[in-house]
């Protein structure tokens, strides 16, 4: 049984790593402000990681404010992560990050760049880790950095995805994070492509949800071609968006 600080426990995926963890009989430490912790601040981080066997960086700290420094604040909360466990000891360091970002058509992508520089500071901290990047989760069909939930009608850019469930993505990380034999880096990706305003209106349909969905422009006009698909190394985990959808309205 193990100490586990989660990073982003409240998230999307933090939530379900935790909920896994704990399950299995570890003890979760949330590491998110509603928890009193603050990754850009570092209130409460030390006294989270006392005494953890592992973090696992699930956390998603996007500045509030418009005018900051995206790559700096995001890549310095994982940064500021990194030293408090080497500062206090904790072995291992887990970070779920994003396939393809390091493709050069997403030099322009600030969140993109924020996630190479911690993948960065990760594989260069000297604490043993493990990199589990994904494609994006089916949860994304809502997600705003693509989607815009209007009061008529839900724009939804125009991206080529192959979605992984979250949940899936959680089995993973949860698992890996206890091995004694972890890989450095991990690629994970659903078994099905699809463009992601169809997710969007599967999803809205399934839920009951009659606003009409409008695609528009990816930001980055390689996401319309390709450029999220799994790369060839990742491991394909389902379910499948049918399933996945099927689970979501029993
Ligand atoms: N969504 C996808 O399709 C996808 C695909 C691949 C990889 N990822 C990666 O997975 C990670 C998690 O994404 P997600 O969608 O699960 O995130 P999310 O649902 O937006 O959750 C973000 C988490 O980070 C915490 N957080 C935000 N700012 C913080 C701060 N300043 N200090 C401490 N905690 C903070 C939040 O808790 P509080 O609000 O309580 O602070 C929350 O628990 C990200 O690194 C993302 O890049 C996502």
């Amino acid at each position: 049984m193990s100490r586990i600080a989660v990073a982003g426990a409240t998230g999307t995926a933090g939530a379900k790593i935790a909920a896994r963890l704990t399950a299995a009989g570890h003890t979760v430490v949330p590491v998110s402000r509603s928890a009193g912790v603050d990754l850009h601040t570092g209130e409460g981080l030390k006294e989270a990681l006392a005494g953890a066997d592992a973090v696992i960086d699930a956390a998603n700290a996007f500045p509030s404010d418009p005018a900051a420094d995206v790559v700096g604040t995001v890549a310095g909360a994982t940064r500021l992560l990194l030293d408090t466990a080497r500062e206090l000891g904790v072995p291992r360091f887990v970070l779920v990050s994003i396939c393809n970002i390091e493709n050069p058509v997403f030099d322009q992508n600030l969140y993109y760049v924020a996630k190479r520089e911690q993948e960065k500071a990760v594989a260069a901290s000297g604490l043993r880790t493990t990199i589990v990047k994904t494609t994006q989760w089916h949860e994304f069909a809502t997600n705003p950095a693509a989607v815009v939930l209007g009061d008529t009608e839900v724009t939804v850019g125009d991206w080529l995805v192959q979605p992984v469930a979250a949940d899936a993505v959680a089995d993973v990380v949860a698992a890996l994070t206890v091995a004694a034999d972890a890989p450095e880096v991990v690629e994970l990706s659903g078994p099905e492509t699809i463009r992601l305003p169809e997710l969007t209106r599967r999803l809205l349909a399934a839920r009951g949800d009659a606003r009409p969905v409008r695609t528009v422009p990816a930001a980055v006009p390689a996401l319309a071609e390709g450029a999220q698909l799994a790369p060839a190394a990742a491991r394909i985990v389902g379910p499948t968006i049918e399933e996945w959808l099927r689970a979501r309205t029993k």
